[in-house]
């Protein structure tokens, strides 16, 4: 599915937003902000994310929160991540601005791989990229992460990126 939008606008979420797999999240056209809470991609493959802004987003607790067309269930907290990536691949976050969350902006976690962020633009922010939680993970051993052309700019304390040490290639 190759989401569009037909004007510009803010989508303020009122709760985590989750991602499901083959979904084009595409704001070319326009100018497409989103806050308020994390997107989530979970246990999904094949996620595009492309020229949106996403900033302040922040903790939210949680409760009934739909995942799918068929299905909704009850999900712990979200931290107020920007992107937040879990047991994921074949993702691709390119052209997107972000910048003032709560926790991290991306974090790419739990065995994750094949995730390329590109040509995007990162401020005013402390966490800024987290790959593999800690450094005892090793369903993290494996993960690839491609980071390229982006442009860290004003703002940023820490995390740019932050790869947990179990992983193999860092
Ligand atoms: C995603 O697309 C692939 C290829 O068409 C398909 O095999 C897979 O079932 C799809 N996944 C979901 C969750 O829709």
């Amino acid at each position: 599915m190759w989401i569009v939008f037909a004007q510009s606008m803010v989508i303020t979420l009122s709760h985590e937003l989750t991602v499901n797999s083959n979904k084009t999240i595409d704001g070319r056209g326009a100018q497409v902000h989103i806050t308020g809470a994390q997107i989530t991609l979970q246990g999904v493959r094949h996620v595009i994310i492309h020229n949106v802004h996403i900033h302040h987003s922040v903790p939210h607790a949680g409760g009934m929160i739909r995942d799918s067309k068929h299905h909704y269930g009850r999900r712990t907290q979200s931290d107020g991540d920007g992107i937040s990536i879990l047991s994921s691949s074949n993702v691709w976050i390119d052209h997107v601005s972000m910048s003032s969350c709560a926790d991290g902006l991306i974090d790419v976690v739990s065995g994750s791989t094949a995730i390329t962020v590109s040509n995007s633009h990162f401020t005013k922010h402390d966490h800024v990229m987290l790959f593999g939680a800690s450094n005892t993970e090793e369903q993290d051993r494996m993960m690839q992460v491609t980071v390229a052309f982006n442009h860290f700019g004003k703002g940023l304390v820490q995390r740019m990126p932050a790869a947990a040490s179990a992983s193999s290639t860092w």
